[in-house]
């Protein structure tokens, strides 16, 4: 285990590859304090080219997830602070979306206890979310008076389905995992007792896989969402181009010559050996 990573509001242990990172607030139950958004923005540039580090696991210490951002120090606090609060909403956003959403590596979201309000934000960022079926999920904003803000309505509206985006939002009412996997706001849910090693064999799965390949497609899906198909077609060409010329491993030629040529693997069946 890696323990160069230190930080007050977020524990990071790299293992063969894979960053556990837990945000770590426990006695809170993980609320994000502008801190520890401030912690996070820090962890993801330093993991984005830890050349140790190959995917990206998301979890929090603790009974649960995240309650979502802190109502006293990222809200009520900073009401009559106007400085401190673009920096505050600057620094969450980063992370939690700009940063997230496309991060060079797969990032998964391994979800236990509960996820409230402005923790969808990062839940739907990460490429995968594995959570513990009994896991409780709630878009409790309405419950005391504000809107879904930040990113989250409009993410949301672009991972489930319309009818139940409103129902979330506009109820407030929490689900479980398995309702959770239902809508396809989570890509799995796993009985609790398998939530870690679920979550690890996917990571491990993940990292057989070219890594510059695993970059472009998960930045291609994401960034042509919000294209025309002329934009997209364009884009995808000059992605397609961008990955040959990144990929240090050469896994086109690769990848061509152990299936044609040496006829040791089937690209059907899984990756070329790396
Ligand atoms: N912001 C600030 N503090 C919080 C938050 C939060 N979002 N969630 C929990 N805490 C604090 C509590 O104030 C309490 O602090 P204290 O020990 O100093 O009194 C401590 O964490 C433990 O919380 P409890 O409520 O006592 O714990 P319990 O296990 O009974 O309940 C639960 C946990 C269900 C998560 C509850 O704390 C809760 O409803 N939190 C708010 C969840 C929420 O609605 N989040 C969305 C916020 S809006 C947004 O993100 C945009």
């Amino acid at each position: 285990m890696n323990s160069g990573y230190s930080y007050e509001n977020v524990k990071v242990d790299v293992d063969d590859g894979v960053a556990w990172v837990r945000l770590n607030r426990p006695e809170k139950r993980n609320a994000m304090s502008p801190r520890l958004n401030h912690d996070m923005v820090d962890v993801l540039s330093r993991l984005e080219t830890d050349t140790g580090v190959g995917v990206v696991v998301l979890g929090g210490e603790g009974q649960g997830w995240t309650a979502g951002m802190d109502l006293e120090l990222f809200f009520r606090d900073l009401d009559d602070k106007p400085a401190e609060r673009a920096v505050a909403h600057r620094e969450s956003q980063q992370w939690r979306w700009n940063h997230l959403y496309t991060f060079p590596k797969p990032t998964i979201a391994m979800v236990h206890g509960f996820c409230y309000g402005g923790g969808f934000t990062q839940l739907i960022a990460c490429d995968f979310a594995i959570a513990a079926e009994d896991t409780v999920f709630g878009l409790s904003e309405v419950n005391w008076g504000i809107i879904p803000a930040g990113i989250v309505a409009k993410a949301l509206m672009d991972c489930v389905p319309y009818r139940d985006a409103l129902d979330l939002c506009m109820t407030g009412r929490p689900i479980d995992g398995t309702e959770a996997e239902r809508m396809r706001l989570i890509t799995r849910a796993v009985p609790g007792d398998r939530l870690r090693a679920e979550t690890e064999q996917l990571a491990r799965r993940l990292l057989k896989i070219n890594p510059e390949a695993l970059r472009g497609t998960k930045q291609a899906l994401k960034i042509t969402r919000g294209m025309s198909y002329d934009q997209s077609i364009d884009y995808l060409a000059a992605k397609f181009a961008e990955q040959k010329y990144r990929d240090a491993e050469g896994g086109y030629a690769k990848g061509i010559a152990q299936f044609i040529d040496d006829k040791s693997y089937r690209p059907a069946h899984g990756p070329y050996s790396r």
